[in-house]
């Protein structure tokens, strides 16, 4: 990987949303911030938008550009997940009311019209949450796919299956539709699925590893874990919340701490039953050509130790 990469997060925090954008901003040596889209998800734009700014203001990253995007998915009403985020989408710590900007311009604008002004092939987006603003962005202007390097995302599964419904998980799930033209716009593609971020798991010695930075975001990065934790302690018996999308900037940073395979993925955008499934050819039984590297295990350890030095530089 060549350094610094020039990404665009586009985002619906989210409170591990909100770890991934500061483990970004943490990271000015590897990763330049071009800006922040924002996408309906975790909970409505306008509150995903609220809490973009307010991690940003968090991290004393005012400058950041913060652009609102689409306010519902491309084919079907908004899906939320305030049982699992909070009303807010972002409880745990009280933060201040943000005050920085944002930015005039549509969210799937500013990805189409900053592809093509950056040099071909030199920009990667990192989805966080459903995939609509990047799906209308390759709609509105299909020459962009040539320009993209890469995307690298957080959505689906495989062994895992799925955590909103039995066979899907949530990003992937909100928009479907959305997600079928992204693995289909032929651009380069690595997923971080459940199966890997469930192996990131917040357990007691690494939230209390935040909360000993002592610092303003050590302390807020915990409270929100702590928050996020409830839900999923009590759904999977599990020793702590899985941190989905810090694993997309994690693998910008550090690939080698995750694996996967270059397999096909298809979406499910029809069946009532199984709507969002990604199909991932992880055996390789059928001719479907590859079309994502689908990770599948990561070195939590070593993942936990650079986020929390990473978390300590802000
Ligand atoms: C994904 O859904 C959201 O709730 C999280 O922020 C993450 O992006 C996990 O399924
Ligand atoms: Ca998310």
């Amino acid at each position: 990987m060549t350094y610094p990469r020039k990404i665009i997060i586009d985002t619906d925090p989210g409170q591990d949303d909100a770890v991934a954008i500061l483990l970004a901003l943490a990271s000015p040596e590897e990763i330049d911030l071009l800006g922040i889209t924002t996408v309906a998800g975790n909970v409505p734009l306008d509150l995903t938008t609220r809490n973009a700014r307010m991690i940003c203001e968090l991290a004393g990253k005012h400058e950041t550009r913060i652009f609102a995007g689409c306010d519902r998915p491309m084919n079907r009403t908004l899906v939320t997940a305030e049982y699992v985020h909070g009303k807010t989408g972002l409880d745990g710590p009280t933060l201040p009311d943000p005050t920085m900007p944002v930015q005039d311009q549509h969210a799937v604008d500013y990805i189409i019209d900053t592809l093509r002004a950056q040099p071909e092939r030199t920009v990667t987006l990192c989805p966080l949450g459903p995939l609509t603003n990047v799906a209308t962005a390759l709609e509105k202007a299909p020459d962009i796919a040539a320009r993209i390097q890469e995307i690298v995302l957080m959505g689906g599964a495989y062994f895992e299956v799925g955590n909103v419904t039995p066979a899907a998980e949530f990003n992937i799930y909100v928009d479907p539709h959305a997600a079928d033209i992204v693995f289909r716009s032929g651009v380069p593609i690595t997923v971080m699925p459940l199966d890997v971020t469930h192996k990131a798991l917040v357990t007691k010695a690494r939230n209390d590893a935040f909360r000993a930075l002592n610092t303003r975001v050590g302390t807020a990065v915990a409270q929100m874990t702590d928050f996020f934790e409830r839900f999923d302690i009590a759904k999977y018996g599990s020793e702590g919340a899985p941190l989905h999308d810090p694993c997309v900037i994690g693998y910008l940073l550090a690939p080698h701490l995750f694996s996967g395979r270059h397999v096909n993925v298809c979406i499910e955008t029809q069946s009532e039953l199984t709507l969002g499934m990604t199909v991932a050819d992880w055996w390789g039984v059928t001719d479907r050509a590859p079309n994502a590297t689908f990770m599948g295990d990561i070195d939590a350890e070593h993942f936990f130790n650079l986020l929390t030095e990473r978390l300590g530089r802000l």
